[in-house]
C-alpha cells in the first residue's frame, strides 16, 4: 500500500516528503484553511485559557488520516506560544517513557502524542492522573519494599491524535476537554490549499487545472500536496512553466487516477464487490482479501473516502456498493427487484 500515490499516510522513508509537508504546513489559524468549526472552537478556548493565564484544556483530534491533525497540533501551539514535543502511542513503551517525557515539560507546553489509541495500558493508567492533576504516580522497587511516589508536573497540554476513537479507552477519552473530529475538505478549499502550496514552492498553475487536481486528490490536503508536487515534475520535463488542465490531465492519467481520485486498487475493489458478490453486503474481512490488504488498512484508509463520496455503504450485514458505483463503473446495476434498496 505504501507505493499508492493516493495513501492518505505519510511517507516516512522518503524524507524528501516529510519535509515538503513541513514546509508547507500553515503556522497559524489565518493560514489554515477548512475545518471552520474547529478552529473557531479551538481559538476561543485558546483565547479563554490566554485571558485566565491557565494552559489549554487537553485536546483530542481524530479522523481519517492525511486531514491535518498533526498541523492543527502545531498550529495549535503557535497560537499558546507554546512549546511542542511530538511523540507517538507506540513509542511511549514504559511508565518510565511517559514519566520522562512529562517531567522534561515546563509550565504551558503541549505534549502532541500521535496514534494515542495505540498507548498500552499501563502507560495509559499513568497518563490518567497526569491529565487530570498534574501529578505522576509512579511504583518505585518491587514486591513487599515497593513505594508509591507522587510527584508534581508542569501544567501541561496533551495534544492527542487518533484514527479510531472507538479504541481509546473510556476513562482516557473522558480526560479531553475539548474532542474534535476532521472532516473531510470541501472540494473548493482543496483547490485553495493547492494555490497556496504552489505560491510556496513558486509552481505556476492555472485555477481549472487547481479545480482539476482538488477533485482528484480524496478531499485530502496531503494527496493534494503530493499529487501537485507529481505534476509539476511532469510540467517541469513537459510543459511551459504553467500548469493548465491539458498537462495536469495528462500527468494525473499518467498515475493511474480517475476523475474522482480512485487509484486502480479502489476501482478493483469496487469492482469485485459488484462482480463477487452482486453489489453486496460484504463484511471487512472481505474486503482485505480482496486487496490483500489489512482489515486496519481497509478501514484506515480505502473506505472512509469511498463511504464520504457515497461509492460505498455501511450497514449492518456489511459494506455495500451504491447506484452511483455502478455508474462510476459503468455497470448496469441488477435489477430494481434484487437491489430496490440501492436504486
Ligand atoms: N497544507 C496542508 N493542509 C493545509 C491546510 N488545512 N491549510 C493550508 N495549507 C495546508
Amino acid at each position: 500500500m505504501i507505493d499508492r500515490i493516493v495513501n492518505a499516510a505519510p511517507e516516512p522513508e522518503e524524507p524528501q516528503e516529510v519535509e515538503l509537508e513541513i514546509t508547507l504546513r500553515p503556522h497559524d489559524f489565518k493560514s489554515y484553511i477548512g475545518q471552520e468549526r474547529i478552529k473557531k472552537n479551538i481559538q476561543l478556548a485558546i483565547d479563554a485559557a490566554k485571558k485566565r493565564g491557565e494552559p489549554l484544556d487537553h485536546v483530542l483530534l481524530h479522523g481519517p488520516p492525511g486531514l491535518g491533525k498533526t498541523t492543527m497540533a502545531s498550529v495549535i501551539a503557535h497560537e499558546m506560544g507554546a512549546q511542542v514535543r511530538v511523540t507517538s502511542g507506540p513509542a511511549i513503551e514504559r511508565p518510565g517513557d511517559l514519566a520522562s517525557l512529562l517531567t522534561n515539560l515546563s509550565d504551558g507546553d503541549i505534549l502532541f502524542i500521535d496514534e494515542i489509541h495505540r498507548l498500552n495500558r499501563t502507560v495509559e493508567e499513568v497518563l490518567y492522573s497526569a491529565m487530570e492533576d498534574f501529578k505522576l504516580d509512579i511504583m518505585l522497587g518491587k514486591g513487599p519494599s515497593a513505594r508509591s511516589l507522587r510527584l508534581d508536573l508542569p501544567k501541561f497540554t496533551i495534544i492527542g491524535a487518533t484514527t479510531r476513537t472507538g479504541e481509546l479507552a473510556a476513562p482516557l477519552r473522558d480526560r479531553f476537554g475539548m474532542i474534535h473530529r476532521l472532516e473531510f475538505y470541501k472540494p473548493d478549499e482543496i483547490r485553495q490549499i493547492i494555490e497556496r502550496a504552489a505560491k510556496i514552492l513558486k509552481v505556476k498553475i492555472d485555477k481549472p487545472a487547481a479545480t482539476e487536481l482538488a477533485q482528484r486528490s480524496r478531499l485530502t490536503p496531503r494527496i493534494a500536496n503530493r499529487l501537485l508536487k507529481r505534476v509539476r515534475d511532469y510540467a517541469d520535463v513537459n510543459g511551459d512553466g504553467i500548469i493548465d488542465t491539458k498537462l495536469s490531465h495528462q500527468a494525473l492519467d499518467l498515475l493511474g487516477i480517475d476523475e474522482m481520485g480512485l487509484d486502480t486498487t479502489d476501482l478493483m475493489l469496487l469492482a469485485a464487490i459488484i462482480e463477487n458478490y452482486n453489489g453486496g453486503p460484504v463484511g471487512v474481512e472481505t474486503l482485505a482479501a480482496i486487496t490483500a490488504e489489512e482489515r486496519s488498512t481497509i478501514e484506515d484508509f480505502y473506505e472512509p473516502y469511498l463511504l464520504q463520496i457515497g461509492l460505498l455503504e455501511r450497514t449492518p450485514r456489511g459494506r455495500k456498493v451504491t447506484h452511483k458505483t455502478y455508474k462510476h463503473l459503468g455497470k448496469n446495476p441488477p435489477a430494481a427487484s434484487q437491489q430496490s434498496s440501492l436504486l
